[in-house]
């Protein structure tokens, strides 16, 4: 078999997929559903009926963002964490007075300076200062960010903050409070515990749009990586577990069998299963006490009627 040439990149996402495989638990890594399929997929699945976060959270903003933003005053910096297609960073900045500059973070150069300039194109008093990184490391923000004497704010929406677990949630907000510094903020999404079926169908969709994200990372892995998989010989679940307060991905072999990357081999057994994610979910309590952990103060949180989705305000110390 003739090896095939691997940048650095692929290097890391093999090396990763090996070690995971590797596990007893199986288990692949969420950061690796996005790949410009996996993005796609992911925009559909917020488009669907049964997937509530998305609209939700878009409602809250556009409800409450001139409360939100009298909170966060005016002539801010922004920094936002990971960024999407920017649909619910617009409402923020249209709500906002004044934002002076704004940081969108993703680690996918191409797909940031799309949207950065897309927002550029629109926005011509907002500095914008795209910056490549992978937001979960410790970084360094661009000069002008820290040298201009503005407040900085951080956004995080979709509940990202959600495939921590409350552990390592902690510490990636300390982290995040170092960055803001003192006197910041940060306006984050916080998915909320509920009814279970209607969690586990926001993930299990009907018409399979998320069976199909969950079945291409192992796609991408044949893709990328010269892996053999049988996408078909496998299946997506997703279940809630109550104990911990999540959502976790699997993929379920439907038979027994072996899967080749590389010069690796894994075998399976029947109804054996990789973890693809966790997806926690908090009462507004829980999320107020954990980011206390981090050094944040609650300022306010906004909820929806049905209690789906919250919005937090928080403030570094003094
Ligand atoms: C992007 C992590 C917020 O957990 O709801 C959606 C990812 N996975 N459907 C989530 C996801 C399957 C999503 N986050």
């Amino acid at each position: 078999m003739i090896p095939m040439a691997l940048n650095n990149d692929d290097k890391a996402f093999l090396k990763d997929v090996v070690w995971g495989l590797k596990q007893n638990q199986k288990q692949l890594a969420c950061k690796y559903f996005y790949n410009e399929r996996g993005s796609k997929l992911f925009d559909a699945i917020c488009l669907l009926e049964e997937y509530y976060p998305t609209r939700t959270e878009t409602a809250l903003l556009k409800t409450y963002g001139k409360e939100i933003a009298s909170y966060i005053g005016p002539e801010v910096c922004l920094i936002e964490y990971g960024c999407g297609s920017l649909v619910k960073t617009r409402i923020l900045i249209d709500a906002l007075e004044r934002p002076c500059l704004f940081i969108p973070i993703d680690i996918s150069e191409e797909h940031l300076l799309r949207a950065s300039q897309n927002l550029a194109s629109q926005y011509h008093e907002l500095e914008i200062l795209p910056h490549v990184a992978d937001f979960t490391k410790p970084m360094v923000l661009p000069k002008q960010a820290r040298y201009k004497n503005i407040k900085c704010v951080g956004f995080f929406p979709g509940s990202t903050i959600g495939n921590f677990s409350p552990s390592e949630a902690i510490k990636f907000l300390k982290g995040m409070a170092k960055t803001i510094g003192q006197g910041g903020g940060l306006l984050i999404g916080v998915d909320m515990k509920k009814d279970e079926k209607i969690l586990v169908q926001a993930y299990d969709d009907n018409s399979g749009v998320t069976a199909s994200f969950n079945l291409n990372l192992i796609e991408r892995i044949n893709q990328e990586l010269g892996g053999n998989f049988d996408v078909s010989a496998f299946k997506h679940k997703a279940n809630y577990n109550n104990i911990k307060g999540r959502i976790e991905l699997f993929l379920v072999s439907l038979k027994k069998q072996t899967v080749r990357i590389q010069n690796f081999e894994f075998s399976f057994e029947k109804n054996e299963t990789i973890h693809t994610e966790n997806s926690y979910k908090y009462h507004i309590n829980e999320f107020i006490s954990l980011a206390e952990r981090a050094g944040f103060f609650t300022i306010k949180t906004w909820v929806d009627e049905k209690n789906l989705f919250s919005l937090h305000y928080l403030k570094t110390g003094a």
